[in-house]
């Protein structure tokens, strides 16, 4: 009987390492621990052994009962884990989301090369700037409506007491306009100039569909011989034209900015109805879309600029602006929101 045992245990061996699947697993079973299996029938002759016999073989047969079960326990499990990863290569694969450039982001690239294709370079500005870069350099005097606390979003500073110094006495606040870079890029290009200074402007507003309190503008700068209205006129005009693809007019009004002399507002004949009149421009034929004007002397001087030699313009135009009426977007928000159902038109 022992024999018998040392048999089955052998055989254990040589068909255990030979099993690959759970069906095989399963004849594996039905041959070892079915109903009519090797064990049951070892244990039915098993009946009609002496006491002694049956203490002895016993203890044996119970090993290699164990021993048979533990192998069926070790690959049920090692088969579970391989169905787990078996996979079915014909099932259609979910698409990773892959990056691309926003609306703005490409629009402002289409921007940039209709400029310079009139002849400006493009700098990028910063956006948090000094109280005297987006005022005073600007002939904005601390009494002007523009530097009201609620109008600007100021960081919060420290205050130091008696002695603090110079430095550290400097307010800095978001740049309300991209003019803000006007004085600074002046003092460190030099003259003649023509720029544009792109980037993002802040103001403590509340938000409606054609306000935001986060937006873009494009500021142009222009200090070189025989720089005039006229052209100014013609750079405005040849960039809307470009930018729509349209034949549009430009229509100069006078218009106050502390830092232009004269100042002007620049509309732009309405793209929808050709000056016809339509919702859009209510009636009026014409969209206001930038500010612009000569380059007030006291700018130039605070550029170190001698102002009786030198002339020059300014502009600063709403990019978002351009771009919903490019694209009859209705609501100016959608354009830094993280909505993909907006974003996604524009891949
Ligand atoms: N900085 C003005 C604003 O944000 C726009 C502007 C007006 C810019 C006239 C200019 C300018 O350069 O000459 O409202």
């Amino acid at each position: 009987m022992r024999d018998q045992l040392e048999g089955i245990l052998r055989e254990l061996y040589e068909v255990r390492d030979r099993i690959k699947n759970a069906d095989e697993l399963e004849t594996f079973r039905v041959k070892f621990l079915g109903r009519k299996g090797i064990l049951r029938e070892f244990a039915q002759s098993f009946k009609d052994a002496t006491e002694e016999e049956k203490r002895t073989i016993g203890n044996h047969f119970n090993k290699v009962k164990q021993e048979v079960e533990d192998t069926l326990a070790d690959l049920t499990e090692k088969f579970k884990k391989r169905e787990r990863v078996r996979f079915d290569f014909t099932y259609p694969g979910k698409t990773p989301l892959v990056g691309y450039r926003h609306l703005m982001s490409l629009e402002l690239e289409r921007v940039k090369d209709i400029f310079a294709s009139l002849g400006f370079s493009s700098y990028g500005g910063y956006e948090i700037v000094t109280e005297y870069e987006n005022f005073d350099s600007l002939n904005i005097p601390k009494n002007h409506p523009a530097r009201d606390m609620w109008d600007t979003l100021w960081i919060d500073q420290k205050e130091k007491g008696e002695d603090q110094t110079e430095t550290e006495k400097t307010k800095y606040l978001f740049r309300t306009h991209t003019s803000a870079y006007q004085v600074k890029l002046l003092k460190e290009q030099g003259v003649p100039l023509r720029a544009i200074i792109p980037g993002k402007v802040f103001r403590h507003e509340a938000t409606d569909r054609t306000h935001d309190f986060e937006f873009h503008q494009i500021e142009g700068l222009v200090i070189d011989e025989g720089a005039n209205i006229a052209e100014l006129k013609y750079v405005l005009e040849s960039f809307y034209r470009a930018y729509f693809g349209k034949d549009l007019k430009i229509r100069l009004r006078p218009g106050y900015f502390p830092f232009v002399e004269p100042g002007l507002e620049v509309d732009l004949g309405c793209i929808f109805c050709k000056g016809k009149g339509c919702l859009t421009c209510k009636k009026t034929g014409f969209i206001e879309v930038a500010g612009a004007g000569m380059v007030h002397p006291s700018v130039l001087q605070e550029s170190g600029i001698d102002p009786d030699s030198h002339y020059g313009y300014a502009f600063g135009l709403g990019l978002g602006r351009a771009v919903m009426l490019k694209y009859g977007i209705s609501d100016i928000r959608l354009l830094h929101s993280a909505d993909f159902r907006f974003i996604e038109q524009f891949r």
